[in-house]
């Protein structure tokens, strides 16, 4: 049966997503308008389970909307994923009237939820991370960002590979998913996409690839390389001592989680976040807020967790066909 929450408690777990300070004022707003109670959890399950754990007003949440990282810090809590720390977790709500938490992060932090809800704690999850890999929703809060300001510093590099008709390998985050590869790549303009889900390691196919645009006068080279694929800086000395191109590697790293979120993911988290503690209100357990088909939805977690999601052939053989010249 629906049970209605009276105090809503909302963390923000793994890996960070700009964006999630947006959420965390989406839910801390909504559920106060309201009439609940929100008391903010520090540093994911760590936080739960060390109590850190302090009162949120409106006012909490004035001037972060901008803000990149998250006001309430994230965290990775191995012991949150023994089902003594899930007791724990769950224990510690109830002390603090918790009845109802959102959680916002990526899949592990849904799984993370579902034993919260499972330990008789009302769970919401909210998608925050800048891999678009979570199957459910057609977009997390992040990404936008992400790929945004890896755009920008590629567009940079770009301009100093042809400066000096180098070839530049530049890395971007993913480890599992090739997303953020995927479409910096087409913004790009990149000659190679190379990412986990399609990549076939035939490193002469691109040599002949390079040597061929030196014939036809190409400036520079550009490969976008998915984190999931790795090794730029040997791949660079190879390619270099293959192709005689003076070849770079740059690795974009954690820039891409950071800085402010641009106005999609602004405007997404806030709906996310609101839809969230709307959930809670109306007794809802263990589902996860999406955007699907054009419409902000919510999913049973289970069912969301169990969803597939593929890159699309069709996206990947554009990538690559624009690249003939
Ligand atoms: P993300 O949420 O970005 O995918 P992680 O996969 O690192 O990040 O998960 C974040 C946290 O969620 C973990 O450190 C752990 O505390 C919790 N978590 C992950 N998997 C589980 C699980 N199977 N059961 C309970 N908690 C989990
Ligand atoms: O946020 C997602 C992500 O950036 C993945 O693409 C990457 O594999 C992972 O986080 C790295 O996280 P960390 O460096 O915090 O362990």
């Amino acid at each position: 049966m629906a049970r209605e929450v009276e105090t809503i408690g909302v963390l923000t777990s793994g890996g960070d997503a700009p964006g999630m300070n947006a959420a965390i004022r989406g839910v801390v707003r909504e559920a106060i308008s309201k009439g609940k109670k929100v008391k903010g959890i520090r540093r994911g399950y760590v936080g739960l389970l060390a109590e850190e754990i302090e009162d949120m007003e409106a006012s909490s949440v004035s001037n972060i909307i901008e803000r990149g990282g998250t006001i309430l810090e994230t965290a990775r809590c191995p012991e949150f994923e023994t089902e003594e720390g899930q007791q724990k977790g769950a224990d510690v709500c109830k002390k603090h009237g918790i009845d109802g938490v959102v959680v916002i992060g990526g899949d592990g932090s849904f799984r993370g939820a579902q034993k919260l809800a499972d330990h008789g704690i009302n769970t919401i999850g909210v998608t925050g991370t800048i891999d678009l890999d979570i199957s459910c929703t057609d977009y997390p809060i992040g990404f936008h960002t992400a790929v945004n300001t890896a755009m920008q510093a590629i567009d940079k590099i770009r301009d100093s590979a042809s400066a000096h008709e180098r070839c530049s390998i530049i890395e971007v985050m993913g480890r599992e998913a090739g997303y953020i590869a995927l479409w910096c790549g087409i913004a790009n303009g990149a000659e190679q996409i190379l990412i986990p889900e399609k990549y076939d390691y035939d490193e002469q196919e691109i040599v002949d690839d390079i040597i061929a645009s030196l014939k036809r006068g190409k400036k520079h080279y550009i490969i976008i390389v998915a984190e999931g694929v790795g090794h730029s800086t040997s791949m660079a000395r190879r390619f270099e001592a293959a192709t005689g191109m003076v070849t770079r590697a740059t690795i974009l790293g954690h820039m891409q989680r950071g800085g402010s979120p641009t106005c999609k993911d602004r405007v997404y988290a806030t709906m996310m976040g609101a839809m969230a503690a709307d959930l809670l209100c109306e007794g809802k357990s263990n589902r996860l807020v999406a955007y699907k088909d054009g419409a902000f939805v919510d999913f049973d977690i289970d069912e969301a967790l169990a969803m597939e999601k593929n890159i699309s052939d069709y996206q990947f053989m554009v990538g690559q066909r624009m690249s003939i010249v």
